[in-house]
């Protein structure tokens, strides 16, 4: 039933992204209906689940019926559905264009080419005398991915030296077609979240330092310490090109390598990311929010930071609440994930008003995590 003053939004994915953007759009009015493939979807939590395959045409009719705007939280829905969607009239936000490029790493480095955004060496590997070849020009280390499928640094291997060439393909050519990347001597990481409205309206949050272990993030520096001006503006610039390329509406998120007085793009994702959790404590406005009132077609809200923040994920395992909450400044989320080793299932966010205070809070905060927060 259509409620103007209650718009309802279709999500397509039901995990812990979902369920955030549920508790960002609940006190906007908003309503919810989520579509997961499982009956266990953190989302569900915070609207309505409908059980079905992102790839089933009537379970996307079924969760979009009488939805106000269409988005996702999972950049693997299948383009092809969201297309369907579009063309039976919904407001498919962002548009399936960002989903195709997003989901191809190929794809992605020929569209930051394009832009004169700078990239990592890359060449795409169809076969393994292809691989031979690319590593030829290429040279050693490099990466050998997956275009399509990975995450988490799944689908991905190093290949440090010649004789590795044949054993790197076999890891992961099951996957699909391959691209290998030059293996970059990064200073740090950084990633650049931004929102685009509906009237082209671009807003960046600040950039952020990311720490991963084993492929998987694990701390988020918010605003990334000793940022120079130079590397800021290029990592705002490069985000909003993306964005204008794209025509995208909703949330994007840029991750970058830093290297010696610059930048070069790693990968997108179309949506609300977990290197942008911290915009929930702080930030004025949070991902989650401002993507919702982007695909409603409604005014941004401000994207500045409130002091300084860091969020640490917690992977497989969940600290003791009590001892997180004892910690000054923290903000403990967890999913309702039953925990498996590396599986997100929550995240700590600590914020404080300046770095020193951050130091000594973060401290605090290690002694009661359940693992080495590093
Ligand atoms: N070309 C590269 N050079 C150096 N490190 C890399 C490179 N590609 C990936 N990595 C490391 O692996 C992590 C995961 O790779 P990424 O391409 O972001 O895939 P995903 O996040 O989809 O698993 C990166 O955040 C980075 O730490
Ligand atoms: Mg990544």
């Amino acid at each position: 039933v259509p409620d103007p003053a209650n718009p309802l939004v279709a999500v397509l994915g039901g995990g812990q992204l979902g369920r955030m953007l549920g508790l960002a759009g609940i006190p906007m009015g908003l309503r919810f209906r989520f579509l997961d493939p499982t009956e266990a979807a953190p989302a569900a939590a915070v609207g309505e689940l409908v059980v079905g395959g992102l790839g089933d045409d009537a379970a996307l009719r079924a969760v979009t019926e009488g939805a106000d705007a269409v988005t996702y939280e999972w950049e693997g829905v299948p383009a092809e559905g969201a297309r369907l969607l579009e063309r039976e009239g919904h407001a498919v936000r962002p548009s399936p264009r960002s989903l195709d490029v997003s989901q191809d790493r190929l794809a992605e480095k020929q569209l930051f080419e394009e832009l004169g955004i700078g990239v990592p060496r890359f060449a795409p590997v169809e076969d393994r005398a292809s691989l031979h070849r690319a590593v030829e020009e290429i040279g050693t280390p490099s990466v050998l991915k997956t275009r399509r499928g990975g995450y988490d640094g799944k689908g991905q291997v190093v290949i440090r030296e010649r004789d590795q060439v044949d054993g790197a393909f076999d890891e992961v050519a099951e996957g699909g077609p391959l691209i290998l990347e030059a293996f970059v001597p990064f200073v740090r990481e950084l990633s650049v979240v931004a929102v685009r409205a509906l009237d082209g309206e671009v807003r960046c949050w600040s950039v952020v330092e990311n720490h991963h272990e084993l492929g998987i993030l694990r701390t988020t520096r918010a605003p990334a310490p000793q940022l120079d001006g130079v590397v800021e503006a290029q990592a705002e610039r490069a985000v909003k090109l993306v964005l204008e390329e794209l025509g995208h509406v909703g949330v994007l998120t840029l991750e970058l390598f830093e290297i010696e007085g610059g930048i070069l793009a790693n990968e997108i994702a179309p949506r609300v990311h977990n290197s942008g959790h911290w915009t929930i404590e702080g930030a004025v406005t949070s991902q989650f929010e401002n993507h919702l009132r982007a695909v409603l077609g409604w005014p941004l809200g401000s994207c500045d930071a409130r002091g300084v923040s860091v969020m640490v994920n917690c992977i497989g395992v969940l600290p003791d609440p009590e001892s997180v909450l004892h910690v000054p400044g923290a903000h403990l989320h967890r999913y309702g994930k039953e925990p498996r080793p590396a599986r997100k299932v929550g995240h700590v966010t600590l914020t404080a008003p300046d770095e020193a205070e951050l130091r000594s809070r973060l401290d605090a905060l290690r002694s009661v995590m359940p693992d080495d927060v590093g």
